[in-house]
């Protein structure tokens, strides 16, 4: 008798249909790496050994990671660990909320375009619909259209998530706090609104960008934090979710046993250092320093056009323009992009297919010595 497996018939129908998230590593891995938005300056840890001998490794981690919870009560200032949840990075907590909150093939998320891939990525998995409300792209501008969202809001009454990305990527724009809050006040939506922080401790402090501390007052808040961006900790994933305690103890509940490892948690807990801390901030301001650096740099070259966006995270968003300087070209922008990666050896992200970044290529602001290789062969890109 035949085997009567089909793998086709068995799969869920949304896993089968499914596009996964997709980078410029899974087509380039070498070079001066300036596409996916990690610290380039590396991680703020400095000598730092790891003592491997101490940290039991036949043990199971601690499940609740009291010790690093500890150190983001002060860190963040907000009243005790219950408002932290730690999760492998920011894009576990993306799939973990959606599973809590949405239930497959009834209910629907909103997202703001151009916005952070995961989140459709995840709806899909999930097979959870998806309601976009652009963002106003208008001058690079890049805020909400908050009576639209909340029109969208009325017209699909099963969204139970928004989210939110402040500074936005691709977009490295903080959002207007005002905004935020009506979203948050809107008195129709019986949902949760996810606030994603990722880039947040680039922001000037003065600017006062994070919504974090409104876990207190708003219920149905969750705010993402990682240490992959500003503590240039991308390798050992690390996200945090910051929310009401009712919200974190779901989290904790759906999540798995012992989902953050113990050369995680060993790492984390330094970084997270009085010291450590202050470096990350040194080092953001350094990268803010380089960025403007870069910005003056880059934008004499001909074949260049506008900066799209705030610039408040630690990238660029930069319009390539067509062969007669005109206008944004899409086609110019993924010409440079394959330039770079494949004569050049620079990898940087084309973002000209995301809603109002036509001609779009995302940067992120590289060490002096890198920024200024890539102001070289983006000439000759350019050219070419
Ligand atoms: C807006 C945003 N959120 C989340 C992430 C993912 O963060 P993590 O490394 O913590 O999963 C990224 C990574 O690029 C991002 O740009």
């Amino acid at each position: 008798m035949s085997n009567p497996f089909s793998l086709d018939s068995i799969v869920r129908p949304n896993i089968l249909k499914l596009k996964p998230y997709v980078c410029a590593r899974d087509d380039y891995t070498s070079g001066i790496l300036l596409d996916a938005n990690e610290n380039s300056f590396g991680t703020i840890l400095q000598n730092e050994k790891l003592l491997t001998e101490e940290l039991n490794l036949n043990r199971y981690p601690d499940p609740n990671q009291v010790l690093i919870k500890k150190r983001l009560v002060s860190f963040r200032g907000l009243p005790s660990i219950d408002y932290f949840f730690l999760g492998v990075g920011s894009d576990e907590i993306i799939d973990l909320i959606i599973r809590i909150f949405c239930v497959p093939g009834k209910d629907k998320i909103l997202i703001t375009p151009p916005t952070y891939g995961m989140y459709s990525v995840c709806a899909n998995i999930n097979d959870v619909g998806i309601v976009n409300v652009n963002l106003d792209v208008e001058d690079g501008k890049f805020q909400l259209k908050t009576e639209e969202i909340s029109k969208g809001l009325k017209e699909n009454p099963t969204v139970k998530i928004i989210f939110l990305c402040s500074p936005g990527n691709p977009t490295g724009t903080i959002l207007s706090k005002e905004d935020i809050k009506t979203i948050l006040n809107d008195s129709c939506f019986n949902g949760i609104v996810v606030v994603d922080e990722a880039y947040i401790d680039f922001v000037e402090e003065k600017k006062e960008a994070s919504v974090a501390k409104w876990v207190e007052q708003y219920p149905n808040l969750i705010v993402m934090q990682t240490l992959s961006k500003s503590f240039g900790l991308a390798g050992v994933r690390l996200g945090i979710g910051i929310s009401d305690p009712k919200i974190i103890r779901l989290m904790n509940n759906t999540k798995a046993p012992y989902n953050i490892n113990s050369l995680t948690s060993e790492i984390v807990f330094k970084a997270l250092s009085p010291e450590n801390i202050e470096r990350m901030k040194t080092i953001c301001q350094q990268i803010r320093a380089e960025q403007i650096k870069l910005m003056s740099s880059i934008s004499h070259l001909s074949g260049i056009g506008k900066f799209l966006g705030g610039n408040d995270a630690n990238f660029i968003l930069v319009q390539i323009l067509n062969k007669k300087g005109e206008k944004p070209s899409n086609e110019g922008a993924y010409s440079v992009y394959k330039n770079l990666a494949e004569k050049l050896g620079i990898v940087v992200r084309f973002r000209g297919n995301e809603f109002g970044c036509e001609g779009c290529l995302r940067i992120t602001v590289g060490t002096s010595q890198e920024n200024k290789t890539l102001k070289e062969k983006l000439r000759i890109a350019l050219e070419q």
